[in-house]
């Protein structure tokens, strides 16, 4: 007995000791040692495993279940230690530089449809354009009437409209209503653009979808002619894509509200390949549109024009699909 109580005084010395070193511990290498030196094969507790043998059955039993109780203490202190020193095995050797400047906050930033709307803003108020605005639900005057476009006219199928329950109001499927809300207010000459989001009922694809943005351009005065449409737009596409040398090409189209009607196209080069990409359709204010807004066909004439301002930002940034832009995907938005 007085062996017995010898050993638990002896075992609980070990167990302080243990305590204190594990707390004294600053690397990886000092708790191996500790691991080593009382759980090890010839460790401290291992020793006092091999001596019980020789005790009575009794306090052999009471004797090996105070030294797991021991070294499963050990156990876990040693193993807590660790993950503190593993924790701060990260800084070291690292110092802190506290007159460095703080991180940034990443601010947030346009949307790449918004730098393009900004960009052409700014091209054409140089050009002397003012910039406007019209409505996004038009009246089906302003968006086909007042545009030539009679009801049972077969060009309305060229728009597939989204109609509201409200009488005879829609989503306007263009921005070239705008035109005609401008004329109505202002005397010639003008000059104005204006971008804004139209709607068209339509199935999605990638170049294809129900919302987008459009920019529509209109220019009056006397004496104006095709010439002079053609030198606004190749100075836009000039300064718009960076490129003095953009080759354009007009080609006969047809719309209801302007006469003659072009499609323009560009030739752009993808992949060292060029191609002629659609770009925008225009023409020459129809007579029966000045005269819905009031304004004497005999004495002014104009060009006005409509485009894509998503296929614009589509070829500037090379975006393989429309859908893109509405899809809120930040990994898409980060890069611009
Ligand atoms: N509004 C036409 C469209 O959306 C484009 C256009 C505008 C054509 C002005 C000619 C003149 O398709």
């Amino acid at each position: 007995m007085k062996e017995f109580s010898k050993i638990i005084f002896n075992l609980e010395d070990i167990y302080s000791r243990a305590k204190k070193d594990i707390l004294e511990a600053k690397t990886q290498e000092d708790l191996k040692r500790i691991l080593k030196k009382y759980l090890g094969k010839e460790g401290e507790v291992r020793s006092f495993t091999k001596m019980i043998k020789k005790f009575p059955p009794q306090e052999r039993k009471e004797t090996g279940r105070k030294i797991n109780i021991i070294k499963n203490e050990i156990e876990k202190i040693l193993s807590k230690k660790e993950k503190i020193v593993k924790k701060s095995k990260r800084f070291e050797g690292k110092k802190i530089d506290v007159t460095a400047p703080g991180k940034k906050i990443e601010r947030g930033h346009l949307h790449p449809l918004t730098l393009v709307k900004k960009e052409v803003e700014e091209i054409f108020q140089s050009m002397g354009f003012s910039v406007v605005e019209g409505p996004e639900i038009e009246t089906e005057w302003y968006n086909f009437d007042a545009l030539n476009i009679p009801k049972e006219h077969p060009a309305r199928d060229m728009w597939d409209t989204l109609w509201l329950k409200e009488d005879k109001l829609l989503l306007r499927t263009h921005a070239t209503p705008v035109d005609v809300r401008y004329m109505e207010k202002h005397n010639p000459p003008l000059r104005i653009i204006t971008v804004g989001r139209i709607f068209r009922h339509e199935a999605t694809d990638f170049s294809h979808e129900i919302n987008f943005y459009q920019l529509e351009g209109l220019m009056v005065d006397e004496n104006i002619s095709v010439a002079n449409f053609k030198a606004v737009i190749q100075e836009f596409l000039k300064r718009f894509f960076k490129d003095k040398k953009i080759q354009m090409r007009l080609r006969p189209s047809f719309f209801p509200f302007t006469k003659p009607s072009f499609e323009i196209d560009i030739l752009y080069e993808r992949n060292k390949e060029k191609k002629w990409i659609e770009t925008l359709g225009a023409g020459m204010v129809h007579p029966n549109v000045f005269l819905a807004a009031g304004l004497n066909p005999k004495q002014w004439q104009g060009f006005a024009f409509g485009l894509g301002l998503d296929r614009l930002a589509m070829i500037k940034y090379k975006v393989p699909d429309i859908r893109l832009f509405y899809s809120g995907d930040l990994r898409f938005l980060y890069q611009f």
